[in-house]
């Protein structure tokens, strides 16, 4: 099948696209990313995103309309898309869109009993004529799980070793985790989790201190300049968050512009300057993925493979490296995949294996009850042939 996977994360920086080419079926899968594109969001879709997210700015009929513009840019990526990589739409079978997050709603206890993400599929499959799947966390929630994260049964589809532990470690608002058992393991499951911040708190700072001119710290060139404080940093791993026990899940609700701004103050009350700042909560992405692979991975680790927009930070990067050894570190390009589009191909396996009535889910993965068939179905007007074709084809 052509799927075209969309991927709008939490950095809120944009949505990627990808059309993916998907084929087998689990123990017997082939996934390759055919192109992909990102599509950045306007500043002021980005500011009315991130405002929807704030308790304190969001507004519901501003939500309402943000839920049908947002799939209008969704919709006018996907023809550009279209027509940059030189392909018709209804040469694709099924979109998958992950929507874009607005809340996350992580009880005390560590469990979660909702998790909104905006983009109406109504307009998606209306725009491009092409069934469309999305809103794929609601079911292993109702199930009794995280909701997330759901890259970790993908990871496990395709990207177990034949004889080494991985850590398919993704970086990008957020950061999470899949350890993946070896091939030659028969007895092991996977273990996913949120590791915690990844970018976010980090691209708050950079937006604070550069009065919006930047969105982000473009190849680790602030935190370079930067003094890392340690004892500051010590102090930030003191969260609770980190000690907790997996099945977990995060996002901006703790690690997001409120937590950014009251952070910065109390740097500043320390002494640090901007650089320090940078540099010091760049350091704690890379401890707290450290700190989380010696707290919970099941065996020692032999390869980490880093994705998102994070492993584009050098500094970042090399932090990691150095805090994970004698573990290798590598990008998802070492094995064949493009980090940019990795997180767009997992949504286009989930909707794909949802199109065959398989479950999207190990409740290993995400501590549900039982694996569920992840999402809601929007017919487009290749649904009547698509659905011919599923049930010749069994
Ligand atoms: N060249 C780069 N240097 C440093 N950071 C980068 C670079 N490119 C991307 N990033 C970081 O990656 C983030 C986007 O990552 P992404 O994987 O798209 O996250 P999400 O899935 O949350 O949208 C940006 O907000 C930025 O913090
Ligand atoms: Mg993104």
């Amino acid at each position: 099948m052509r799927i075209i996977g969309l991927m709008s994360g939490t950095s809120a920086d944009g949505v990627d696209v990808a059309l993916c080419e998907i084929s087998g079926q689990p123990g017997d899968m082939q996934a390759s990313i055919l192109a992909g594109d990102t599509y950045a969001y306007s500043s002021d879709m980005r500011q009315r995103i991130l405002d929807a997210c704030d308790r304190q700015k969001s507004r519901v009929d501003e939500i309402a309309i943000l839920n049908t513009d947002i799939a209008e840019v969704f919709a006018t990526s996907i023809a550009q898309f279209a027509d940059a990589n030189g392909f018709a739409l209804d040469t694709v079978d099924l979109i998958a869109s992950h929507g874009q997050t607005l809340w996350h709603n992580v009880l005390p206890d560590g469990s979660v009993n909702a998790s909104f993400q905006i983009g109406e599929s109504a307009v998606i499959a209306e725009r491009t004529g092409i069934t469309t799947i999305n809103n794929m966390r609601a079911r292993d929630i109702a199930a009794g799980g995280q909701g997330a994260p759901l890259t970790g049964y993908v990871d496990w589809l395709l990207l177990r070793h034949p004889s080494h532990w991985r850590a398919i470690q993704n970086i990008g608002g957020m950061g999470n985790v899949t350890f993946l058992p070896p091939l030659s393991d028969t007895q092991s499951q996977p273990i996913a989790f949120d590791t915690g911040p990844g970018n976010a708190l980090l691209d708050v700072s950079v937006m604070h201190f550069t009065d919006g001119q930047q969105t982000y710290d473009k190849d680790g060139l602030l935190a370079k300049q930067g003094r890392l404080d340690e004892e500051w940093l010590h102090d930030l791993l003191q969260h609770p968050y980190y000690q907790r026990d997996y099945p977990k899940t995060t996002g901006r609700e703790m690690f997001g512009t409120e937590a950014a701004l009251e952070l910065i103050e109390e740097a500043q009350a320390r002494g640090l300057d901007q650089y320090a700042i940078i540099s010091t909560l760049t350091a704690l992405t890379a401890t707290n993925i450290a700190d989380a692979y010696e707290r919970f991975a099941p065996a020692r680790i032999d390869e980490v493979i880093l994705g998102g927009g994070g492993h584009h930070n050098p500094f970042m990067r090399s932090l990691i490296e150095q805090y994970v050894a004698p573990a290798t570190v590598l990008s998802h390009e070492d094995i064949g995949i493009s980090s940019d589009f990795k997180e767009a191909l997992v949504f286009a396996v989930l909707a794909y294996e949802t199109w065959y009535g398989r479950p999207g889910t190990l409740p290993a993965l995400t501590g549900a009850k039982q694996a569920a068939i992840l999402g809601q179905i929007t017919p487009g007007d290749n649904y009547d042939a698509l659905l011919r074709q599923r049930f010749t084809a069994s």
